[in-house]
Parts: C-alpha cells; sequence; structure tokens
C-alpha cells in the first residue's frame, strides 16, 4: 500500500441501531486490503468501543480510517460534551452510564481500558467543546 487510503464515516448521537456499524464496515475494509487477522482483531475491538462511546457519551461525530505502509491509524472526533476526568475514565469499571444504558448492556466502564490494551498508540484530548481520540496499530 504505497498510495494509502483514507475513509471517514459519521457516527450519531444515540444511535443504537446502527451500533457497530462503523467498526463493522472498517473490519471488512482491512480484510480487504489483507491486514493480519490478529491485527484486524485488535482495530475491530478498538474501533468497536470507540464507535460505542461516541453514540453512548458524546453528542456524535466522525470516525477516520487511516492506512499507510506500516500503520493503521483510527481518529475519533465528536463535539462534546467531553471527558471530565481522562485518569478516572480510563480506570476498569468506571462508567458515567445512566441505568436505562446499564439496562441495555453497556456501561461495563471497560471500553477506554480495551481500546488502550488493543491499540499501540493512545492519545485522548478532551475539553467541553468535543473529545480527540487518536488510536494507532502498527502493521508489521
Ligand atoms: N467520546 C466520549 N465523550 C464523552 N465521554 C466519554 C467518551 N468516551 C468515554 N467517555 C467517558 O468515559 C467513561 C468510561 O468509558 P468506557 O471505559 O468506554 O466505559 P463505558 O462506555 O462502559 O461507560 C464513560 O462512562 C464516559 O463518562
Ligand atoms: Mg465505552
Amino acid at each position: 500500500m504505497s498510495s494509502g487510503y483514507k475513509e471517514s464515516f459519521s457516527i450519531v448521537a444515540g444511535d443504537f441501531a446502527s451500533a457497530g456499524e462503523v467498526s463493522a464496515r472498517i473490519k471488512i475494509i482491512l480484510r480487504m486490503i489483507g491486514i493480519d487477522p490478529a491485527i484486524i482483531r485488535r482495530v475491530s475491538i478498538a474501533a468497536y468501543e470507540a464507535e460505542l462511546n461516541m453514540i453512548i457519551h458524546s453528542f456524535g461525530g466522525e470516525m477516520t480510517l487511516k492506512i499507510d505502509s506500516g500503520s493503521i491509524h483510527i481518529d475519533c472526533v465528536d463535539t462534546g460534551p467531553g471527558i471530565e476526568d481522562i485518569e478516572m475514565a480510563m480506570k476498569e469499571g468506571f462508567s458515567t452510564a445512566s441505568p436505562d444504558i446499564q439496562m441495555m448492556g453497556f456501561g461495563a466502564g471497560m471500553g477506554l481500558p480495551n481500546i488502550k490494551k488493543n491499540s499501540d498508540e493512545m492519545e485522548i484530548r478532551s475539553d467541553p467543546g468535543g473529545t480527540h481520540l487518536h488510536l494507532k496499530f502498527n502493521i508489521v
């Protein structure tokens, strides 16, 4: 892949009916390109958790997939309300999900810790205007 690949997907807040569709699309693209299945698995887990976080916790935004010769990048940019305490949010089991969301089976507080575990690099920047999560996965 010399030229690289880039595609953006929009994610709508509260759209549980579409939950998992963007990460499923990303998985298909990575398969078509011929990425190692073990790497696809890690990217898929991280992308799914990031997608769900945008649906559940944010006002919505965009997820962008970029692939170059050595790495896969996923950028999640939403329009708020931001993460109040990132250090807290990174802790296993920490969740601000409402009882209603928990009734739907979400809000175990394992999303961000699993994103960290499955990515090679993770950066979060957040303020009330939005959250930017950058993930990098090494291909080789
Ligand atoms: N994109 C986001 N916008 C606002 N808050 C977020 C976002 N992503 C995560 N959070 C906050 O971080 C917490 C922990 O996220 P996570 O580990 O995925 O657990 P869960 O989604 O199960 O609550 C969430 O409960 C929420 O408060
Ligand atoms: Mg989550």
